[in-house]
């Protein structure tokens, strides 16, 4: 009975996906323990053990007792210094801006550096049209202020704020999509380290009527070049960041390991581990590299569709298409899926794009089927699939 109860409760407490501070707790442990380097102040780790995290220790194990020792994985896959140059950054006194097309892992990247600075990624700003000041800013409980007038702890403070008061770093995801009147609220704060609470002057409390950043405090923003553009954001405040673009993963090696591991690491989570068909990926990431690029390995011209193919699509469609292996095993032919997927990551916004893809069956695919693959073979049979 007692052991039932304690399953029932470990199973309401399971989670679809556990912040990064958890999912990595081992490692950041392992890194914290044998980290001897100065840290900025205010930070959890120094600069290259934020790099480490995040890039990986390329097999070496790293900690202190043999017990709490481990090879940090690697999470983000790209250049290692674009993400020094991202640490550097944060440790100065302007904002990181992390642009890119989507998913490029800007959003994952910025947590995983929030992570490793402050210990948490938890402190973040959604921006959508709907932002208002008071989520960058603060707001008021307005049943205390109506009490007591506005006092501190009738305050309830954004993200931002509690950032700058704890010394952490906050994220500020898709910014592009805020009002800029909105977003220059960021201004001042960036700038002057400081927020202030104009009504606080009235209230005579002896409290001060600002909240100043502590050490440690720091400002990630993504923005993605497909919304509304990050020329729209203000000269005054594109220049309290630093801008990094993030690009689509440049070697197709990497790109096929990390859609393989990721997809296997997701099926894990739901309770499915399984064999991810290699065969597959290698089929689904060609595929996707071409219709990005606009050109094939062997120099053929491929017409792009307007959606981006992102490594993150290719992860969620070799997911499914794994996933439904899991459901459905008898007879299932992982390629005969392929189509489908496409046609659902290609055609969100012009009815054009099912044509493109049609002329990229009809080009490329065909041409390698001709020279012999089999599983292009495959892909040509199922031609009519992509039809209306
Ligand atoms: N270079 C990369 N390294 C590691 N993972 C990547 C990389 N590129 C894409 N991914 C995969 O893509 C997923 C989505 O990334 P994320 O949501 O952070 O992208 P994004 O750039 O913020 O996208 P969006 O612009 O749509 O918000 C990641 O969880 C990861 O599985
Ligand atoms: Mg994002």
């Amino acid at each position: 009975m007692a052991k039932k109860k304690a399953t029932s409760r470990a199973a309401s407490t399971r989670v679809q996906l556990p912040p990064a501070e958890v999912r990595y707790a081992e490692e950041l442990t392992a890194l914290s323990a044998s980290d001897s380097a100065p840290r900025p102040e205010g930070w959890a780790l120094s600069p290259q053990a934020v790099v480490d995290f995040i890039c990986g220790s390329d097999g070496v194990k790293v900690g202190k007792t043999k017990a709490g020792a481990r090879v940090i994985t690697e999470k983000f896959v790209g250049p290692r210094d674009i993400v020094q140059r991202c640490v550097v950054t944060l440790a100065g006194e302007r904002g990181l801006m992390l642009v890119g097309e989507p998913g490029t892992a800007k959003s994952m990247l910025g947590e995983l550096l929030a992570v490793a600075i402050s210990g948490t990624g938890s402190l973040a700003v959604q921006g959508t049209a709907g932002t208002t000041e008071d989520q960058i800013r603060y707001g008021w409980n307005y049943a205390m202020l109506l009490d007591r007038g506005p006092v501190r702890e009738a305050l309830v403070p954004s993200p931002v704020m509690t950032a700058m008061r704890d010394g952490k770093v906050v994220r500020f995801e898709e910014i592009t999509r805020c009002l800029p009147e909105v977003q220059d609220a960021l201004i001042s704060i960036l700038s002057e380290r400081r927020l202030m609470i104009p009504e606080m002057d009235q209230a005579g409390d002896g409290e001060g009527n600002s909240i100043f950043a502590a050490p440690g405090f720091a400002m990630i923003a993504t923005a993605n070049l497909r919304d509304r553009g990050v020329s729209e954001m203000s000269a005054a405040l594109k220049r309290r960041f630093n801008f990094e673009t993030i690009a689509p993963i440049a070697d197709e090696v990497r790109e096929r390991e990390l859609v393989s591991t990721r997809a296997a690491a997701l099926l894990a989570e739901t309770g499915s581990p399984v064999a991810v068909d290699q065969s597959l990926i290698e089929l689904l990431v060609t595929v996707f590299r071409d219709l990005r690029s606009g050109r094939s390995d062997e120099g053929w011209q491929v017409t792009r569709p307007s959606t981006v193919m992102s490594t993150a699509e290719a992860v969620a469609v070799a997911t499914a298409i794994t996933r439904e292996s899991v459901f459905f095993p008898s007879g299932f032919d992982p390629v005969s899926r392929m189509p489908g997927h496409l046609l659902g990551v290609v055609m969100k916004d012009e009815a054009k794009d099912r044509e493109r893809l049609l002329a990229y069956w009809d080009g490329p695919v065909r041409r390698r089927a001709e020279d012999g693959g089999p599983l292009w073979k495959r892909l040509v049979e199922l031609r009519g699939d992509l039809e209306e």
